[in-house]
């Protein structure tokens, strides 16, 4: 079968379409013929080396298409079928068959979601539910500020958010031609990310946010943590700007009663997959009800490594799939 395999790490151009060996379900998983791939931050992260994975190596942590075999163990999925999934743990959906365990499959059966949409559910979608309602505990009407929020995973959290009963939900961008699109996602306010230092008392009255997410990393995590109210939590999920690790003082925690957690869907999905499984059908039903808006902007598989390039701009905002027998 064709896939898109990194033979050694570097930038996106080390990305090539291969001939490699149609991979056969085992205990417990499924093979799915893919229609979409999902294209993410992680796989751009796998292809620079941040990640240690065994070379030659098909990345691709989500897919949509239909149940091509099914393997011993598994119950309520069958050939044929339409689908999302999570490929996350072991990647490989960038390729025309990926293998996943049965846990991470949602049936699309008789759901209003196009297969190219469904393709950038589970990771972003998912990933949104599970950070607010599993890692931060949101309570109704609390506040909730959210990084780079016209982006694959931003612009989930936000209406994810609102889903879950938040209050007054905030986006920040990097730059001004972003905040119309965050705004288009259902963020309350949206905000240049080099001020917020300055807007959170009047975005808050004062009070500070009662959950922050923060995927970018750098300077957004010190401002992330000085903007979180008493008894607040900041979720720690990313490092888009690739900027070093920001040391958290374990006696400010402790002072100001403010909590930081980490979130990492990959490892969580490996070690809890019943309960990452539960999530992603609950995602896929929001998008397929419309309660999630999902843009996608769709690209031949052949031209991953042009989407990783833009991925890696910081440019895009919503979704980029590949397509792969879409
Ligand atoms: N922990 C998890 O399980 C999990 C799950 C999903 C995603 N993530 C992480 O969340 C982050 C966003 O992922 P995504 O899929 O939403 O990607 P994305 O759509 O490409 O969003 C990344 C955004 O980060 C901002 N950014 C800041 N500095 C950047 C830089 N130097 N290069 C590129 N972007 C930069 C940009 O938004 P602005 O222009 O607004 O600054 C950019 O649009 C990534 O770090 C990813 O690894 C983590």
């Amino acid at each position: 079968m064709k896939a898109v395999t990194i033979p050694a790490f570097g930038e996106a151009d080390v990305l090539r379409v291969d001939e490699v060996k149609v991979p056969e379900p085992g205990p417990g998983q499924v093979s799915i013929d893919v229609a979409y791939a999902g294209a993410n931050f992680a796989e751009v992260l796998y292809r620079r080396g941040v990640v240690d994975v065994p070379l030659p190596f098909v990345p691709g942590i989500e897919v949509s298409g239909h149940v091509r075999a099914v393997g011993p163990e598994v119950e309520g999925l069958r050939p044929g079928q339409p689908v999302a999934a999570l490929t996350i743990v072991d990647s490989g959906g960038y390729a025309e068959v990926a293998v996943t365990s049965a846990d991470l499959v949602a049936p699309l059966d008789g759901l209003d979601l196009g297969l190219d949409v469904a393709a950038a559910v589970p990771s972003n979608s998912t990933t949104a539910f599970l950070v607010l309602d599993r890692v931060a505990r949101i309570e109704p009407g609390e506040t909730v500020l959210v990084h780079a929020a016209a982006g694959g995973v931003g612009s989930q959290l936000g209406q994810a958010a609102r889903l879950l009963g938040a209050g007054r939900v905030v986006g920040t961008v990097g730059g001004p031609a972003k905040i119309e699109t965050a705004r288009g996602f259902g963020y309350d306010d949206v905000v240049l990310r080099d001020e917020l230092p300055d807007r959170v008392a009047g975005l808050t009255g004062g009070r500070g946010f009662d959950i922050v997410v923060d995927m970018v990393g750098g300077p957004a995590r010190r401002a992330s943590l000085d903007a979180l109210a008493p008894m607040g939590r900041m979720i720690v999920m990313g490092n888009a700007s690739g900027a070093d690790d920001v040391g958290v003082s374990a006696n400010e925690l402790w002072f100001a009663n403010k909590t930081v957690s980490g979130f990492n869907l990959a490892a969580f999905s490996a070690a809890f997959p019943a309960d990452a499984g539960r999530a992603l059908h609950r995602a896929v039903t929001a998008a397929a009800s419309g309660d999630l808006r999902v843009r996608v902007e769709s690209l031949p598989l052949e031209r991953a490594a042009e989407a990783h390039r833009r991925i890696e701009s910081g440019a895009t905002t919503g979704k980029l799939v590949l397509a792969v027998r879409g």
